[in-house]
């Protein structure tokens, strides 16, 4: 690749990874996924950030094509996660004496991770940096997404450097910043990114955007998906919306069903949905929807239905397994309905009514039960109607 200078002497050095299926080994990757770095070119050189460890050669490569033999002096680490620090220990012997800057927590990683304990650089809370033409500061961010997670802020160029806030899915196809970017499947996978990865930590998330409101931000350097600058607006919103749990109007129907017969249910609280004029309506099997999709429209999404066979007197494993991850990132404000069904003896939609209770959400209708074969439509169909009813007359 050829290093790009997305403004004036801040050039990007990141890497695309369209190899790795799972991001965590958890979340899949059809789009790929980007690991951002920067390098900021003043009397000093400072790098922001490294790359995950497999392209360790590429991202040193990069950083070579932009110094033409000069060496780094600093090198800020904004989060420890190994996406992005993985390529320390590489970087440092290539360059022995970068100074590695970060706070008290990053450097107790850094230890534990790469044995590197000289040649820091400690930062607090409003800290400079002084690089020459220009400051930088720093501001913590703990819980966005790890304990040790910094912000870097140029206040000369505007452009904040935002760790994995603002991030997303997604590799970047040939552009690097937001407005050289067909942006259509960014959004998707934004709101994705969030509810897999920072979803927890909405607390966190609100109180690091309270910081970020005093300062005048024109360019945000993430160390995933686009450098946001023309559309940075609306992924501060879009974090805005998601940290405070709103949901848009519409419904998500995640269902587990062995034979077809709580599937049939489904069909049909979603058809009485549709009729009764909600959209977007997203339905997900369990065994086949990774959860990373469903985690992705309950966030997206106001209500949610959630439908299950009672499995040796449990949820179906996979609905078990949804539920606690769902219940990890305390999700708050969801319409709930549930419904499932039995051959001889029900557990299943006891089990969804406490799981709703736990999160402290308003369940929505009759829960709907059903021994065998299909024979609870009309009480589907209620289900569907009522929470149509309370979509539509709920100032969302
Ligand atoms: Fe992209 Fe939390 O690492």
């Amino acid at each position: 690749m050829t290093p790009k200078e997305i403004a004036h002497n801040l050039f990007y050095v990141g890497v695309n990874d369209r190899q790795k299926e799972l991001f965590e080994n958890l979340w899949p990757l059809p789009l790929g996924v980007s690991y951002n770095a920067y390098l900021l070119v003043d009397e000093k050189i400072v790098l922001i950030d490294t790359v995950e460890v497999g392209y360790a050669d590429v991202f040193l490569k990069e950083i070579e094509g932009v110094l033409n033999g000069r060496a780094p002096d600093y090198l800020i680490v904004g989060h420890m996660e190994p996406d992005h620090s993985g390529s320390i220990r590489l970087l440092r012997r290539r360059y022995p004496k970068v100074q590695i800057v970060g706070n008290s927590k990053t450097f107790e990683m850094l230890e534990g991770y790469h044995g590197i304990t000289s040649g820091l650089y400690e930062v607090k809370e409003g800290d400079a940096l002084h690089i020459g033409s220009r400051e930088l500061r720093f501001y913590m961010a703990p819980m966005v997404h790890w304990p040790e997670v910094m912000f870097t802020y140029d206040p000369k160029e505007k452009i904040l450097f935002s760790a994995d806030a603002f991030g997303t899915y997604g590799a970047l196809n040939g552009g690097v910043l937001d407005a050289e970017l067909d942006l259509a499947p960014f959004r998707d996978e934004m709101i994705r990114y969030y509810a897999n990865i920072v979803g927890k930590y909405a607390g966190p998330v609100q109180k690091a955007l309270g910081k970020l409101s005093a300062m005048d931000i024109q360019t945000i350097c993430s160390t995933h998906g686009p450098v946001w600058r023309e559309y940075r607006a609306e992924a501060v919103a879009l974090y805005e919306a998601l940290s405070r749990y709103e949901g848009e109007h519409g419904v998500t129907i995640a269902y587990a069903s062995m034979y077809g017969h709580t599937e049939q249910m489904a069909e049909t609280i979603a058809r009485s949905l549709a009729e009764n004029g909600i959209k977007p309506i997203a339905m997900h099997n369990v065994s086949k929807s990774n959860a990373s999709y469903i985690l992705r429209d309950l966030f997206r999404y106001k209500a949610l239905i959630l439908g299950s066979p009672t499995y040796s007197n449990q949820l179906f494993p996979e609905m078990e397994s949804l539920l606690g991850k769902i219940e990890i990132r305390q999700v708050k404000g969801r319409l709930f309905g549930c419904f499932g069904s039995f051959t001889w003896a029900g557990a299943s939609v006891k089990r969804l009514a406490a799981f709703a209770e736990r999160m402290n959400w308003e369940t929505v209708g009759e829960p709907v039960e059903q021994k065998q074969g299909l024979s609870t439509r009309q009480a589907c169909r209620s289900l569907g109607k009522a929470m149509a009813d309370r979509l539509n007359h709920r100032n969302l």
